[in-house]
């Protein structure tokens, strides 16, 4: 039997909501979360692609689609709160919903610098602040916050992207420190370029994320939404601290903290090729 099919027992009945559920990542997860029985708000700024992710799920679980904007603290809390009126309690937060921007950082405006920050990481600390304390009252629960691999390893050309990975990093480790304390697991999903809508948005002046990511990386392929989202809920089964995928990442980021020096040199020599490719152009 397949580790995913083992752990999916752990997820029968659950209550699970997934911010930006209507796309990608979080796509998966909401598919992998039905799947394995779970009972799934699939919540999304964009609802038409919300309900079509849940008229999609298949699976002894639930699924319901809803709009939400996570930048609105207000309206998780009201989700949250539904959720736990209506079926009891809350086990799992996802605070998936997120957004890039790629390009030279001169070139952002402060709204644009505003933007990532009030979703990245406020959207974030709003799911937490509205479902932590849920969790705690019962003594169980798991949230999960989707940073990245630029979250654990800093990359140029996405630096707004990567100062708001890194503090959903900060936020998730320290969090997990006191967590647990009352019974609640916190993991942070750090994956390097995932085949999603994502690869091809956000990009600032002549920036493209798909070229830039895989490049940095070495590879023609990004990692599937699908596989993610099942070492996710290995992870949540077996409380881990932390998703860095793929395996090529793992050896990056541990290198990056072997020989930080090294790293930055290369990745300030990647900055400089992408630069002289996009003047190219
Ligand atoms: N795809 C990758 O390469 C990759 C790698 C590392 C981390 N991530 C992270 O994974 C998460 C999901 O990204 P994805 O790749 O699935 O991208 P995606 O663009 O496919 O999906 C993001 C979803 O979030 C929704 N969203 C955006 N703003 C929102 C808001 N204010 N409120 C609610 N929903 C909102 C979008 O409508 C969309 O459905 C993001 O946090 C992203 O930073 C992605």
């Amino acid at each position: 039997m397949s580790t995913i099919a083992v752990v999916s027992e752990r997820f029968v009945g659950r209550t699970a909501i997934v911010t930006g559920g209507g796309s990608g990542i979080g796509a998966a997860l909401t598919g992998a979360l039905v799947a394995a029985g779970a009972r799934v708000w699939c919540a999304d700024i964009d609802p038409a692609a919300a309900e079509r992710v849940a008229a999609a799920a298949r699976g002894p679980g639930t699924v319901t689609a809803v709009l939400l904007d996570v930048t609105d603290a207000e309206a998780v809390r009201s989700l949250v709160d539904g959720v736990v009126a209506d079926a009891g309690r809350i086990d799992l937060m996802f605070n998936n919903a997120g957004i890039v921007l790629g390009g030279q950082t001169h070139l952002l405006t402060l709204e644009q610098w505003n933007r990532i920050i009030d979703i990245n990481v406020r959207g974030v600390v709003h799911g937490v602040h509205a479902a932590y304390p849920h969790m705690i009252a019962a003594g169980s629960g798991h949230i999960v916050n989707t940073a990245s691999a630029a979250g654990l390893m800093a990359s140029g050309l996405l630096t707004s992207y990567s100062t708001t990975k890194f503090a959903v990093v900060g936020l998730s480790d320290a969090l997990r420190s006191e967590a647990g304390v009352h019974g609640v697991g916190v993991t942070v999903v750090c994956p390097s370029a995932v085949e999603t809508p994502i690869l091809d948005k956000g990009g600032v002046g002549d920036f493209r994320g798909r070229a830039f990511l895989l490049g940095a990386e070495k590879t023609k392929h990004a990692y599937s939404p699908q596989r993610l989202a099942e070492d996710v809920l290995v992870a949540v089964a077996r409380d881990r601290a932390r998703v860095v995928v793929p395996r090529r990442t793992r050896i990056g980021w541990l290198l990056s903290r072997i020989a930080p020096g090294f790293i930055e040199r290369r990745m300030a020599d990647y900055v400089r090729q992408e630069l002289r490719a996009m003047d190219e152009h």
